[in-house]
């Protein structure tokens, strides 16, 4: 190759400029003395103080060892907020946008402050490790996690989360980086056999993984549920010891994904150093015997103990050794930087001149998401926000109040929903006798505790009821349906009444996610009216709870307002539409579409939201939809309305930063980290289902806009595409071996940002590689008529292939095309470069 010796996998705006060699020798000088104190702690241990110390002692923590001074590290999911070791609402945590919102801002270095914040957010709740940042693909827009992963690009991947994980552990808090590798979808996620040949690991899965390793050193990763090519990641000899530590040299700590670890011997020596969660582990008691019994080797042990107590070191928690950070980052405003991320991910793929909306325009808001808006997906990256600023909340505080008006127009859901809005309740945990054991407060009417997540004061053993009890007032006098959500016994009481009393058996769906995620049963309805609130209460004596593997209670307390005929809330919507300067539809997935635990079936909008929309845009031609999910939906008639914003999930400020996009405060910042498709059918993987246990990986290196390229399928909107409030040229492109540099010049009225794309593309390609691949971006800020220069390196690894006969990476020389431009089909400037090279 010739003089490509740029960094392998760029990242110019997320290494702080200031690190000066100086600064490296001492940090090199305290690793050497930080390893000097894990090799003296880890020499004074037994073997059984060290078996324990690799198993979960409860859902969130390792043990503490007090005689090495080492204390108990504690664990905590990620990746859009920190929710600490309890499913509460008592103890709350800013909520960030969600990952996809995250990686459509295209900026690592506003990752890198998310990363601070939540490392903020760690230290303020005890937590050492944050279970995140989520770094698998986007294979197939089917993925129920998809939400929680950054993108179908790898590069992008690698970039968004290499900040994010020098920002958690620029505050001194730990990262896994998960789920290492191809937990790519849910559908039998704990077994199913994902099936993919050695190049496209390597070029796909694997990549921003090992860019993250490269760029950011994490302290932490954690092996995903799922096996690769016929071995569980858990007991990955290859890809963990041989690949992630050997080939790339990584020295932190690998945390099984949640019960994930099922063998002893199989696991410590694949790799596996801590298995979460506790006390009932294959490590521990396990281990140690299987050492005495010499099947498994004490140095084996020891090595993983050194990968913990590693780990303890850096974060504080060892005694003795000075933790990787000793001077904590400035404080950062959490809600401000909620606010900020949000408005910078929106992305506008569709604009006719209706936004920003022009001062002194009325306003219709329809749609249910818009009042009660949904800010973050289902399973373990949900926390509990102390407020949520709706798309309503948002609107109503930045316009006049008779510039607004509300309708709900169609529900996105005709399931009964977790009890929230209008409920007050909380839990009381009573003993046999009925005596009062403790209490929690409890957002949602969701019981959802997990090993030793229990209120103060109640543990496993005493603990016979629950009952979820509180008041409820509704906002729309009428029928209202109550039911519930899990499995056992239940006595359901409204306003006096007995509404049900009866047991919920296990169906033939004996996965006990179903009751955590599962169907919500209607059990009866009360005829309530408004604003007049009613007693509530959903009692719950326990089953075998305490005995199962892992110990915990979830069940729900649903209900479902008056429902009215779905026509005439569609005509009311579209009355209100007619009425006003501009319709502003809010549509949105719900979470039984979106969540950890199973994947979606289709990308349609759940309920009558197309019909809505559908109404709303024949009653004003200035209708702006606002697509309140995580992932793709089909918008069928998104060429019909006059703007179209993503909202993705965006966090607890979601509302206040949509008024700053839609009045034109500020300009929506996002760029489409995934290719957003026309139609299902057209997604290059609408399969995510395994046949005899085995998900084959078949179209290699063809996804996402990969896929797109080759079969010359034109999506929705392409990967990279979002439009702003000021218009780009791109004046001239410079190349060099190693950069390229990149003029342009805001053409528009008004200050901007931009993202400066750069895709290679390379001619006559005889190595079966995509059409184009994205190998670098920079944001760049310019006022109207000013001009700013954009400098992205070139990754050496765009020039190279994965050989899977030598087993390397080999750069193949030839004639490449650099594609610079605001989207992948969006090109504005080319140039070619030649390049030298072994082949
Ligand atoms: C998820 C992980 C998560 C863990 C702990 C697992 O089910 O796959 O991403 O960190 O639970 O909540």
């Amino acid at each position: 190759m010739s003089a490509l010796h740029a960094r392998r996998h760029g990242g110019t705006t997320v290494t702080d400029p200031t690190g000066t060699r100086h600064e490296e020798a001492r940090d090199e000088a305290r690793e050497e003395a930080r390893e000097r104190a894990v090799a003296a702690a880890l020499a004074t241990l037994d073997l059984d103080a060290k078996t324990r110390l690799l198993a979960g002692q409860d859902m969130w923590s390792l043990p503490a060892l007090p005689e090495i001074g080492l204390k108990s590290l504690v664990m905590s999911d990620g990746p859009i907020g920190v929710r600490g070791v309890r499913w509460t609402a008592d103890d709350p945590s800013v909520a960030l946008p969600s990952p996809t919102a995250l990686a459509a801002t295209w900026d690592p270095a506003l990752a890198r402050r998310a990363g601070r914040l939540l490392a903020q957010e760690a230290r303020r709740k005890g937590v050492h490790v944050l279970l995140a940042p989520t770094v698998n693909l986007h294979r197939s827009p089917l993925g129920g996690r998809h939400f929680e992963a950054y993108s179908e690009d790898p590069y992008l991947t690698g970039e968004i989360g290499t900040g994010y994980v020098l920002g958690v552990q620029d505050g001194g808090v730990g990262t896994t980086v998960k789920h290492f590798v191809a937990n790519d979808a849910e559908t039998d996620r704990f077994t199913v056999d994902n099936r993919i040949d050695d190049r496209t690991l390597r070029e796909i899965y694997l990549a921003p993984f090992e860019a993250i390793v490269e760029n950011a050193r994490p302290w932490g990763i954690m092996t995903a549920y799922n096996q690769v090519n016929g071995r569980t990641m858990t007991e990955h000899h290859h890809l963990v010891n041989e690949v992630l530590r050997g080939e790339w040299g990584f020295d932190g700590c690998n945390v099984s994904d949640w019960m994930a670890a099922r063998d002893t011997k199989g696991a410590v020596e694949g790799g596996l150093d801590v298995a979460m969660p506790g006390p009932r582990t294959v490590y521990g008691e396990a281990l140690a015997a299987a050492v005495r019994a010499g099947e498994v080797d004490e140095t084996v042990v020891d090595g993983a103990v050194r990968n913990v107590l590693r780990l303890a070191a850096r974060v504080g928690a060892l005694d003795g050794a000075e933790p990787a950070v000793t001077e904590l980052p400035a404080p950062l405003d959490g809600d401000a930087l909620a606010r900020e991320i949000a408005r910078r991910s929106f992305v506008l793929v569709r604009n006719q001149g209706a936004l920003p909306l022009t001062r002194g325009r009325t306003v219709a808001l329809i749609g249910a998401a818009a009042r009660d808006a949904r800010v973050l997906g289902g399973g373990s990256a949900q926390v509990f926000p102390d407020h949520i600023v709706s798309p309503l909340d948002g609107l109503t505080a930045a316009l006049p109040a008779d510039a607004l008006a509300y309708a709900v127009g169609a529900d996105p859901s005709d399931e009964l929903t977790p009890a929230g809005q209008g409920f007050t309740l909380r839990a009381v945990c009573r003993d046999a006798e009925g005596n009062v054991l403790g209490e929690g407060s409890l957002p949602g009417g969701q019981v959802q505790w997990i090993g030793d997540d229990l209120p103060e004061g109640v543990t496993y053993d005493t603990l016979h009821s629950i009952e979820v009890t509180g008041t409820f007032t509704p906002r729309e006098s009428g029928e209202h349906a109550f039911g519930t959500r899990g499995l056992g016994a239940f006595t359901l009481t409204v306003a006096g009444e007995i509404l049900y009393d009866g047991v919920q058996e296990m169906g033939d769906e004996a996965d006990p996610f179903e009751a955590f995620f599962g169907a919500p049963l209607e059990r009866g309805k009360a005829a309530l009216t408004e604003g007049v609130p009613v007693e509530v209460s959903l009692f719950h004596p326990l089953g075998q709870e305490h005995a199962a593997p892992l110990p915990g209670v979830m069940f729900s307390l649903v209900h479902l307002g008056p429902r009215r005929d779905p026509d005439e809330l569609i005509a009311e919507a579209a009355e209100a539409a007619r009425a006003a300067d501009t319709a502003i539809v809010v549509v949105a997935t719900t979470e039984r579409v979106e969540s950890e635990g199973f994947d979606r079936a289709d990308l349609k909008l759940p309920g009558r939201q197309d019909d809505l929309v559908r109404a709303v845009a024949a009653a004003n031609p200035d209708t702006v939809v606002v697509v309140n999910a995580g992932s793709p939906v089909e918008m069928p008639w998104r060429d019909d309305v006059a703007a179209v914003l993503l909202s993705w999930f965006p966090g607890q400020e979601g509302g206040a930063a949509l008024a700053d996009v839609l009045l034109g405060a500020e300009e929506p910042g996002g760029r489409l980290p995934t290719t957003w498709p026309a139609a299902l059918a057209d997604a290059p993987v609408t399969e995510v289902t395994p046949v005899n246990g085995e998900l084959h990986y078949r179209e290699g290196l063809f996804t996402g806009y990969r896929a797109y390229d080759r079969a010359g399928t034109t999506p929705a909107y392409p990967f990279g595409h979002g439009l702003g409030y000021t218009t780009w040229a791109y004046e001239a492109l410079e190349l060099s071996p190693e950069s390229a540099t990149i003029r342009v010049r805001n053409t528009g009225s008004r200050p901007g940002r931009e993202t400066v794309q750069l895709y290679v593309a390379p001619v006559d390609d005889r190595m079966g590689r995509p059409a184009r691949r994205l190998a670098g971006f920079a944001g760049v800020e310019a006022g109207p008529g000013e001009t700013v220069e954009a400098e992205i390196g070139l990754p050496r690894r765009a020039f190279e292939i994965w050989d899977e006969k030598t087993g390397g990476w080999t750069a193949i020389s030839g004639t490449y095309e650099i594609h610079v431009g605001r989207s992948l089909t969006d090109t504005r400037l080319r140039a070619t470069l030649t390049v030298g090279g072994t082949d």
